[in-house]
């Protein structure tokens, strides 16, 4: 064996190659989920090859939930960890691709899965085989400061994962451990490169700024911004937080820097029956946008958004939008922030959400986070990286054995054309949904998502009712802002699941 257990006396080498035997075993007892794998589940006179095929073939409802265990469980977890923000509680051993089980043995159909945040499916072969690497173990026990103490692999654990599929035009990153974290550093990054463009490249700090620095005062912490949207979700750490405009809740008793905010397009739906008044809103949108990076007190080093407001809705706009934000920021020389956490690795039909804008010019950042399990911003220009070392630095700096798990994800997005896979599963869904919003149209409004993928929503008015049932039908789901019902099913979501879906939506319809 390798390097990794060198230095180990033999008993304890010998349990951990015990241990990492168990788990190849516990691997190879399933059929290995494979795109060339013959099963073949039938569904209506169509068939299909099933990723994952010892996957449960539907949802288990054995109990109320949370049922007894459960409850149990809860009880003893809320003696020592806050549970009121608990949905269920899990047992991820027993759960397997696209099915979450919980300790009851129910077994429900997940499209929420993780806060959109499992990508190729719980207990995924692929994901262990990755996960039980001699080279994964020693990167869990030996992790890095990455900025003082790289492994001589690091270069290559980046280009062969996460770099495989930066967006286009972006070919450097720099790592961070969430979604939040990556958009802060993103901000730190627009600040240092916008207060170097004033200053000139190679000019050195003065001692005026270096000590009004120090003191959070004029010169060296200057009066600059970043504009978001309303509506908006970015995070919850400090300075990602003043650029979240979701809910209060996130914001309250919280100090907050006073940044501007934009409107973001409200649109209409259906889409075809509104062009025109959505594409007013959307102009209004941007010459607000424009007004606040010219007249807003403290100016904006860069705008960020999201390619579909997530956590705040489900809101839309269309490609023009886009477009006509980076002209604003191409126009005031500011940059372009794309958040991609909750859009980002394949669940809108295409890696990058933003691929579907067709830009001339690519986003400065883009940050990502969730499926990717790894997080940060990738971006292209030299001049984001900083004029100094350790002015964009931290102990962890992300983390290696994240990095290596999101290149095995990529390898499995990759090996079944997940990311085709899942835009043809948004098709098919929306079409039976919009087949279900005319039969129950007091039930499903404002369907959309269209082309998207399956980032698909509605908005319900007995939203938070839809939710709570979903569970006693088989189905986990998920909402977001005041009334949206959200689909963030992985990127393994095939037609069998999409059918045990659609016929589950329409029993709690009928309820
Ligand atoms: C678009 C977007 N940005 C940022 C975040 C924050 O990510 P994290 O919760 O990992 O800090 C989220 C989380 O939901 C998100 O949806």
């Amino acid at each position: 064996m390798t390097s990794a257990f060198r230095v180990l006396g033999s008993s304890a080498r010998n349990a951990s190659m015990r241990s990492l035997r168990t788990a190849s075993i516990a691997r190879h007892t399933r059929p290995y989920a494979s795109a060339a794998a013959a099963t073949k589940t039938s569904n209506g006179g169509m068939t299909e090859t099933a990723f994952f095929p010892d996957e449960a073939a539907g949802p288990t409802v054995a109990t109320a939930i949370p049922g007894p265990k459960s409850q149990a469980a809860i009880e003893q977890l809320n003696k020592v960890f806050d549970t009121r923000s608990l949905n269920m509680m899990a047992d991820y051993r027993k759960s397997y691709g696209n099915y979450i089980a919980d300790p009851d043995g129910n077994v429900l159909l997940d499209v929420y899965a993780q806060i959109a945040s499992i990508p190729v499916g719980y207990n995924n072969p692929t994901l262990l085989l990755a996960a039980t690497s001699p080279e994964m173990a020693s990167h869990i026990v030996n992790r890095p400061a990455l900025g003082n103490f790289p492994s001589n692999d690091w270069a290559e654990i980046l280009t062969t994962g996460i770099l495989s599929v930066a967006p286009k035009g972006l070919n450097q990153v720099f790592t961070g451990t969430t979604g939040s974290d990556a958009n802060e550093l993103a901000y730190k990054a627009a600040f240092m490169w916008k207060r170097r463009q004033q200053r000139g490249a190679d000019v050195e700090f003065t001692q005026e700024e270096m000590n009004s620095a120090m003191n959070n005062a004029l010169p060296g912490s200057p009066e600059l911004s970043i504009l978001s949207f309303k509506t908006a979700f970015h995070g919850r750490l400090f300075g990602s937080l003043s650029t979240t405009r979701s809910k209060p809740i996130h914001k309250l008793d919280i100090p907050a820097f006073d940044w501007p905010q934009a409107p973001f397009p409200m649109l209409k739906y259906p889409l075809e029956e509104h062009a025109s008044e959505n594409a007013a809103e959307e102009q209004r949108c941007l010459d607000e946008t424009e007004r606040l990076i010219k007249e807003w007190h403290a100016p904006p080093a860069a705008i960020i958004v999201e390619p579909i407001q997530s956590e705040g809705g489900d809101n839309h706009a269309s490609p023009a939008f886009f477009q006509g934000l980076r002209d604003l920021t191409k126009k005031h020389d500011i940059l372009m922030i794309v958040d991609e956490v909750q859009t980002g690795v394949g669940a809108t039909g295409k890696f990058w959400a933003h691929e579907h804008w067709n830009l001339d010019a690519p986003p400065d950042i883009v940050t990502f986070s969730k499926k990717a399990q790894a997080a940060g911003y990738y971006y292209g220009n030299e001049e984001l990286r900083p004029n100094k070392p350790y002015r964009q630095f931290n102990t962890w700096m992300g983390d290696p054995a994240r990095a290596i798990l999101f290149r095995a994800i990529v390898q499995e997005i990759e090996r079944l054309n997940l990311v085709e896979n899942t835009a043809a599963m948004g098709d098919y869904l929306f079409t039976n949904l919009e087949g279900l919003a005319q039969k129950y149209p007091g039930e499903i409004k404002n369907l959309r998502g269209k082309g998207q993928g399956t980032f698909i929503a509605w908005d319900s008015p007995r939203r938070d009712e839809v939710l709570k049932k979903g569970k006693t039908v088989g189905i986990n789901i998920g909402g977001c802002g005041d009334s949206a019902v959200r689909l963030r099913p992985m990127l393994i979501f095939q037609q069998h699941h999409a059918d045990i879906l659609l016929e589950a939506l329409e029993k709690i319809f009928k309820s």
